[in-house]
């Protein structure tokens, strides 16, 4: 029996992937399709697939041409393939001409006719971009914008900030607005904001009423009663209402919380994160600064509710204050029916951004600076145990956080790295911190 493998990403399967599929089942007795998993395709550039892995499968299963199906999820992974399966063949299209020589070695190489004229770039490409407008921190918004060029499905046509002089160089490419908000609207399809965190709710509300779709930094409003109008209002315009918190869509950030949710440091009893900056121009807006809290809450509380939950019995809040802002240091304590957590955060003071997460079995360690982190530790009492995780970050999350966004947009219904009750629990802590304040 001749066997031969193939291997691809079939986003949005076209007749180009057909055709291929069916030149190489002719070219044995069984066919075994590779079809190349989210993250790896991620660490090779391709961050616009618009089908997720599952879809994808499927796509490759309706032809009924592979006799078999595997997931392609790492670097080298075709060598161990060939050898695991025994493979006599090794086939892709004529794109790759010499690139794959190297499997010689290993079992014949054949590049196949590729179809003229299609491919899920071209097709990606023709679906219409989101047109999206950014809104608030100028020096921000430039590095936001230059992400968002990593994804094909939106496309940045304005921005929008009190003072332009940091983003006048994006000029000849996207249209500039100093105060006038309302006039971008009218051009966008949605709008991003990273404006002061006061402003948000008028801002979000005045985006969802005109029927545009909203990713707003967190938090998102300053009160529940406000979130919960936002909510409302979204839905009523049937809008896409969605938090920007970019930690929450970096790779090591969401594996570390499914290895967790499998119970590999036993119960969790405590999560403590620290996020601190020295303080900046960068925090000013006109007058206006972001306290430590405005600045770092939202990104410090993230682990705390996503691993321990939005339910915490009691939370105590201690903190500094500034001479310009509301806030230099705020450290809040939360006590859960079975659990502890503390969130430290700081602007104009320096401290170890660690996260740590204790369990009744190990704890997990990510070194600082823990919402951008690549990597992380699961540590037990015997060393010997311990075990490293590393992933690719690209962009500290912004890139695939617009891909969500488009996602959600194309779906109409919002992404899942974010709940609900997450959000609305980032509201809650900073209402009863502000009042507590008060
Ligand atoms: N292929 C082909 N003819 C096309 C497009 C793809 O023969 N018009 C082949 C590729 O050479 C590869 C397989 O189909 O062997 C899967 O390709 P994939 O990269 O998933 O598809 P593309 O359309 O090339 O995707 P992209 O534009 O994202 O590179």
């Amino acid at each position: 029996m001749v066997k031969v493998i193939t291997y691809g990403t079939y986003d949005l399967f076209h007749h180009g992937h057909i055709k291929l599929l069916e030149r190489a089942k002719k070219l044995g007795d069984y066919l075994i399709v590779g079809v190349t998993a989210e993250d790896f395709d991620k660490t090779r550039g391709k961050i616009n697939v618009q089908q997720h892995l599952e879809d994808r499968i499927a796509a490759v299963r309706a032809t009924g041409l592979a006799d078999k199906i595997i997931v392609e999820e790492y670097e080298g992974q075709k060598i161990d393939d060939i050898k695991r399966y025994d493979v006599d063949i090794f086939t892709v299209g004529s794109d790759w001409v010499g690139y794959f020589d190297y499997l010689n070695e290993y079992c014949k190489v054949v590049y196949l006719p590729r179809t003229e004229g299609v491919s899920s770039t071209e097709i990606r490409s023709k679906m219409s971009a989101l047109r999206l407008g950014l809104v608030g921190y100028a020096p921000f918004l430039k590095k936001f914008y230059h992400e968002s060029k990593y994804v094909n499905t939106v496309r940045v046509v304005g921005v929008c900030a009190p003072s332009l002089e940091t983003v006048v160089g994006l000029r000849k490419e996207v249209e500039l607005y100093t105060d006038e908000y309302d006039v971008l609207l009218e051009s966008v399809d949605a709008v991003y904001l990273h404006s002061h965190p006061h402003t948000h709710f008028k801002e979000c509300k005045k985006a969802l009423m005109k029927g545009k779709h909203v990713l707003c930094e967190s938090p998102v409003a300053m009160t529940v009663a406000e979130y919960e109008d936002l909510i409302y209002t979204a839905k009523e315009n049937k809008c896409i209402f969605m938090e920007a918190i970019r930690t929450a869509y970096i790779t090591a950030f969401s594996r570390m919380l499914l290895l967790l949710k499998g119970g590999k440091i036993g119960k969790i009893v405590s999560v403590d994160a620290t996020c601190t900056s020295l303080t900046s121009e960068e925090n000013v807006i006109g007058s206006k600064k972001w306290g430590a809290l405005e600045a770092w809450g939202p990104t410090a509380l993230l682990p705390v509710f996503q691993i321990l939950g939005t339910e915490y019995d009691r939370m105590n809040v201690f903190w500094l204050k500034g001479e310009m802002s509301s806030d230099i240091y705020t450290k809040l304590d939360f006590a859960y029916p079975e659990a502890v957590a503390t969130i430290k955060a700081g602007t104009g003071v320096k401290s170890e951004g660690e996260l740590i997460v204790s369990g009744t079995k190990g704890y997990v360690y990510v070194p600082a600076p823990w919402w951008k982190t690549d990597y992380f530790e699961i540590r037990y009492e015997n060393p010997a145990d311990n075990k490293r995780y590393f992933y690719q970050l690209e962009g500290e999350g912004i890139r695939h956080e617009l891909v969500e966004l488009a996602n959600a947009v194309r779906n109409g219904k919002p992404d899942f790295f974010i709940s609900r009750q997450v959000t609305k629990g980032i509201t809650r802590a900073m209402e009863e911190c502000f009042s507590k304040r008060a």
